[in-house]
């Protein structure tokens, strides 16, 4: 079974990860959507919200063969967990394409036997961010639908609610 792991911050997850997710799904046998806990960042929306906007938009997607999980420390130490050869990356740009073959070449040192594969969202997403959605939350938008999925779109207002 090819196992493919796609790790990332997802805070929050937008349209662009999920063409990515959808399009890994159809190439590898099943996906691992692995959400870093990392004690460095503060988020906008805690590990829970994530893990279940993940799940709902995977379900709304009709994505079977994709699962969200959480995990600390390396990737690579993950991918071995999850029984994954290959790391997933999206890659929106020229200036993505630079951090993240650092990153590829970084996770290939550390460990060879896991090869790092790119997969650009569709065109109409290359422009989004989690971090744009964020700084758009922040100055009160709530009708962000052309960046996220219909779930977080429904967190988004029941946050900006209370
Ligand atoms: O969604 P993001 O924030 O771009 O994801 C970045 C992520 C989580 C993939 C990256 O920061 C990561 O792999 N962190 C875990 C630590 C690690 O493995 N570092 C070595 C690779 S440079």
């Amino acid at each position: 079974m090819k196992i493919a792991l796609y790790p990332g911050s997802f805070d929050p997850i937008t349209l662009g990860h999920l063409d990515v997710i959808a399009a890994s799904a159809k190439i590898f046998d099943k996906i691992i959507v692995a959400i870093l806990r990392n004690p460095n960042k503060d988020p906008l929306f805690s590990i829970r919200e994530r893990l279940i906007m993940i799940a709902e938009a995977l379900a709304e997607k009709n994505i079977s063969n994709a699962e969200v999980k959480v995990f600390e420390g390396l990737t690579v130490d993950m991918a071995k967990k999850c029984g994954a050869k290959v790391i997933i990356r999206g890659l929106r740009s020229p200036a993505d394409y630079e951090t993240e073959l650092d990153m590829c070449f970084n996770n290939y040192q550390l460990a060879p036997e896991i090869r790092t594969v790119f997969i650009p969202p569709i065109q109409n997403h290359t422009h989004i961010r989690s971090s744009t959605v964020r700084e758009l939350i922040n100055f009160g938008k709530t009708d962000l639908g052309l960046y996220v999925p219909e779930t977080v779109l429904k967190k988004i207002k029941s946050k900006m609610k209370k």
